[in-house]
Parts: structure tokens; C-alpha cells; sequence
């Protein structure tokens, strides 16, 4: 464990990808595990709207609050004052138009102490990046698989299987990266495709089930450390099985406590 980091500003994720560092990220909601993450050098968290399934209990991303991201985001901001936090934005606090995205992000900086945003599109998000970039909020892209627009899409699958989805998700990584995204996530991308956009920017890619070619991976906490054993993602890989610990803890205290 090393705490004694230096926060990274938004450049340096570029500058580590120039020097081919690869980037490692998590999507986490609270102190402990956010103090943790940090102190083992995973400087890049993002405060996911995920929060929805992994702690809210919710059935997707689309119920969840622009107060239940700032909740959690100001607890991960005092666990782990020293790495650079992200505010997931959620459904519709930036899809409206640009200005809601202004305002909206602005709360995420001021209130909640984040150091950027992310949003979900490419192109038709380009505007809107561009304006936030310009008013001094750094922004995460994300592109591939949407979950905030599920509804209206093709479900939970790989992005990227025809030429034409192909193109679609090159010009997004482009039209990102020259609105001044300083990252983006690729979910869900197929494999081949992350590695050309990965190739093909200046910008970090962050991937989530979109192979080991991208500079950078990012995962939800809660599938990595196997607190959700009804739902693990196939992307996901498991490096603790905490369900099954909490489970044997609560089972030997309530013990403890029946036997006197
Ligand atoms: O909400 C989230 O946690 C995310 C990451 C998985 C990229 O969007």
C-alpha cells in the first residue's frame, strides 16, 4: 500500500498512455473502499451511476438521482482525497442540452469536489463535451455500450460486430477526442475495434469488456470483489469472493449472539 500519492491532473492520463503506461480504474460509492483503491495506487475512480444495481438495489441506471451520485461522490472524495474522481452523470441531467450539462456538472465540481464529469455518446454528445471542456470540467467519454440508453438499444451486447457499427464507433472516439474528452471508456466494444480506436488516439481508452488492448481497464468494485453473487457480468473478473466471507462473518455473529 502506498498513500502518499500525488493527484493526477486530467493531462497526465494522456501522458501515461504516451508512455504506455496502462491506466487501472474503478467505479466504487464510498469512503473505505475508495481510501483502499487509492492506497493502492488505482488513482483514476469514477463515481458510476451503476450505484443504481450495485447498492440501490435498482433494476438498471436510468432510476437514479443526480443527488444519489452526489451522495456517494463527496464519500469517495474524502476517502481518497489524493486520486482524480469522476461523477458519472446520470439520466438525463446532461442529455436536455448543454446548458443543463453546465449546470448540472458544475454542482458535481462545487458541491461534491469532484474533478470531472463523464457522460455517455459520441458524436451527438460532441457539443456538449466540447462546452463543458471549454468551461474548465474535464470530461470522461464514453462510448459502446450505453446503459442509460437500454431502453431504446439492443440490450446488454458487444458493440462493434459489422462495418458499419465499426465506423459509427470510430467516428465517436473521434469526434471525443477533438471536443477535448481527456479519456474514454470503451463498454462492451469488440475486441478488434477498442485496439483500432485505442491505436488511432491520443487519449486514453479505458475499456470495460472491450479487451486487453486498451490502455486502460475499468471495472465496478462490487464484480470485482464478489459482493453480487446473483449477477456477475461476463466481462467482469472476480478477485475476491466477499459475499460468501460476509456471509460466514454474519453467520458466526449471529451465532455469537443466539448461543449468549
Ligand atoms: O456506471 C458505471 O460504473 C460505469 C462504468 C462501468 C464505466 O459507467
Amino acid at each position: 500500500m502506498n498513500d502518499k500519492r500525488k493527484k493526477p491532473s486530467a493531462c497526465e492520463f494522456a501522458r501515461r498512455k504516451a508512455r504506455g503506461a496502462k491506466i487501472p480504474s474503478l467505479s466504487l460509492y464510498d469512503t473505505p473502499t475508495a481510501k483502499i483503491a487509492a492506497s493502492c495506487g488505482i488513482d483514476l475512480l469514477l463515481v458510476g451511476d451503476s450505484l443504481g444495481m450495485t447498492v440501490l438495489g435498482l433494476k438498471n441506471t436510468i432510476p437514479v438521482k443526480i443527488e444519489d451520485v452526489m451522495r456517494h461522490s463527496s464519500a469517495v472524495r474524502r476517502g481518497a482525497p489524493e486520486a482524480f474522481v469522476v461523477a458519472d452523470m446520470p439520466f438525463m441531467s446532461y442529455q436536455t442540452c448543454p446548458a443543463d450539462a453546465m449546470r448540472n456538472a458544475a454542482r458535481f465540481m462545487q458541491e461534491a469536489d469532484c474533478d470531472g464529469v463523464k457522460i455517455e455518446g459520441g458524436v451527438q454528445m460532441a457539443e456538449t463535451i466540447s462546452r463543458l471542456v471549454s468551461a474548465g470540467v474535464p470530461v470522461m467519454a464514453h462510448i459502446g455500450l450505453l446503459p442509460q440508453r437500454i431502453l431504446t438499444g439492443c440490450g446488454y451486447r458487444k458493440i462493434g460486430k459489422n462495418k458499419e457499427e465499426e465506423r459509427e464507433l470510430l467516428s465517436d472516439a473521434k469526434a471525443v477526442e477533438k471536443a477535448g474528452a481527456f479519456c474514454v471508456v470503451l463498454e462492451c466494444v469488440e475486441d478488434k475495434v477498442a485496439e483500432k480506436i485505442t491505436k488511432s488516439l491520443r487519449i486514453p481508452t479505458i475499456g470495460i469488456g472491450s479487451g486487453d488492448a486498451c490502455d486502460g481497464q475499468i471495472q465496478v468494485a462490487h464484480d470485482v470483489l464478489g459482493l453480487l453473487p446473483d449477477f456477475t457480468p461476463k466481462h467482469a473478473r472476480r478477485y475476491a469472493n466477499l459475499a460468501e466471507e460476509i456471509q460466514r462473518a454474519f453467520t458466526s455473529y449471529a451465532s455469537d449472539v443466539i448461543k449468549g
